[in-house]
């Protein structure tokens, strides 16, 4: 369905995330006939720059990251371009304000995309406020890092809120835009099958995956003040753990989905100590250590974690959450693996090795859905069990529809200019998010220990498999 013309501003617009992602996004979606040649796309930069230069940036980036020619046709591209315009702005200063103003259209939609780092979120939102630039029906949107804990992150919801009021804020977590998280809504809540057993009744625990083959190569001073907890726990992690275990909500409308998720967060025991593990990845061969990626040759900055995680409500009590994400393992992998208990009385022989059944959820790559059963193994031998998956592959289940899927940021881009937050944080979830992981933070501070040390391309530290080992379960492989 295509949406309604719009005026899209991209301050950072000439940067990273806008070449690589925002702009190819909105591309494809012209392609796929959403986004109208009526609508608009002004980049702000600081540096001074012709519309056509511009132009000639995109057309390169958009060659560089829509890589087949089939896929981006001449005309297409050339009508693309024509969408996209320039202004040269000094976010904090005078330059180019005037000038975008005079760009923007009345009565259309406007949304202010801030691609920039968070220290300008507040000074731009108020230039936008204070210009009159923002209409009461603008958006704005912003990204992650969205604070560095709990008090920044208060203190970013302080300024944003000062000039934008919280429906027209859009804080995006690209996870919730990715087309399986999505799908984990519609597997719980337009299946009538998994509903009843999603609870600590039948479910023994829950593991949630995000492993990566990356390291920190080239973002060491970013990375090296986060490390795995902020870059990833607080806010992709917590976002697939809050879909998980959330309850059904009443409609699927943006308070009633963030209502839910909030009280999960909000339902979260402190984690203690011993059911935490921080990891480090050494040299292995030719490929540097974490240590060789940053500046300070002392860092204690973790590029693993691993979490037990208790939830203290009807539905979870007693059935813990196991959450892992790491830099330079074995694979990239992200899944969350529903494990169910064994069957309450067993009627066949103790000679194969028996385990409950497995929900898996995989959302990169070969993203589907493997459901673990037993099944008698074939032939005269006996009552012999074994497991077998019944497997879905979106990809064959999909045919050629596959191929459509969409990057995240193409879904999160539309429904901005649809005004749909519905995959989008609240401010009062980030806080939350926060209060939690801080108190595992401060805790590891206190500790004063150095990350376990894991090597690069493994499955992470030793003490992680020791969590799951003293509890008498065992991860996943992560292959
Ligand atoms: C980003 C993190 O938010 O997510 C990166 O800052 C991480 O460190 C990335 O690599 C993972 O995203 P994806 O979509 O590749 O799983």
């Amino acid at each position: 369905i295509p949406v309604d013309a719009f005026d899209l501003v991209i301050f950072g617009g000439t940067g990273d995330l806008a070449r690589r992602k925002i702009l190819p996004s909105l591309f494809r979606r012209m392609r796929a006939g959403q986004m109208p040649a009526t609508a608009r796309v002004i980049a702000c930069a600081r540096g001074k720059m012709t519309r056509k230069a511009f132009q000639q940036m995109i057309r390169e980036a958009l060659l560089e990251f829509i890589p087949r020619p089939e896929d981006r046709p001449d005309d297409l591209l050339a009508q693309f371009l024509e969408v996209l315009d320039f202004v040269a702005l000094d976010a904090t200063g005078e330059a180019g304000w005037a000038e975008l103003g005079e760009k923007l259209r009345p009565d259309t939609v406007r949304a202010f995309y801030l691609s920039v780092g968070p220290a300008l979120f507040g000074p731009i939102a108020h230039r936008l406020h204070e210009t009159g630039l923002a209409t009461a029906d603008s958006r704005i949107v912003v990204e992650k890092p969205l604070g560095h804990d709990l008090p920044s992150a208060r203190e970013l919801n302080r300024q944003l809120s000062e000039s934008f009021s919280e429906h027209q804020i859009y804080r995006i977590d690209h996870y919730l835009g990715k087309e399986t998280v999505q799908n984990l809504m519609a597997l719980r809540f337009a299946n009538a099958l998994f509903e009843p057993l999603w609870n600590a009744q039948h479910i023994d625990h829950v593991q949630i995956t995000v492993s990566e083959k990356i390291g920190v190569e080239g973002r060491g001073g970013y990375y090296d003040k986060s490390g795995a907890m902020r870059d990833m726990v607080q806010n992709h992690i917590m976002q697939l753990l809050c879909l998980t275990a959330m309850e059904p909500p009443a409609r699927f409308e943006p308070d009633a989905v963030r209502d839910e998720k909030l009280k999960v967060i909000r339902a979260l025991d402190p984690v203690p100590i011993g059911d935490t593990v921080r990891g480090q990845y050494r040299a292995n061969g030719t490929t540097g250590s974490y240590l060789d990626h940053v500046e300070n040759p002392d860092s204690r900055t973790e590029s693993y974690v691993a979490l037990k995680v208790q939830i203290s409500n009807w539905r979870w009590a007693g059935t813990p959450f196991y959450l892992r994400t790491g830099k330079k393992l074995r694979a990239r992998l992200s899944e969350i693996a529903v494990m169910f208990k064994e069957v309450p009385h067993s009627i066949f022989p103790e000679v194969s090795q028996r385990r409950g059944n497995a929900l898996i959820i995989r959302l990169q790559p070969d993203e589907g859905i493997t459901l673990r059963m037993t099944i008698k193994d074939p032939g005269p031998g006996g009552m012999r069990l074994r497991e077998v998956p019944l497997d879905m592959t979106f990809a064959d289940a999909l045919g050629d529809m596959a191929e459509e899927v969409p990057d995240a940021y193409e879904r999160l881009v539309m429904d901005v200019i649809r005004g749909n937050q519905t995959l989008f944080m609240r401010g009062d979830e980030v806080e939350a998010a926060w209060a939690w992981t801080d108190a595992i933070i401060a805790s590891w501070e206190d500790d004063r220990a150095r990350p376990e040390p894991y090597d690069t391309g493994g499955s992470g530290p030793e003490e992680a498999l020791a969590l799951m080992h003293r509890d008498g379960r065992r991860w996943r492989e992560i292959e």
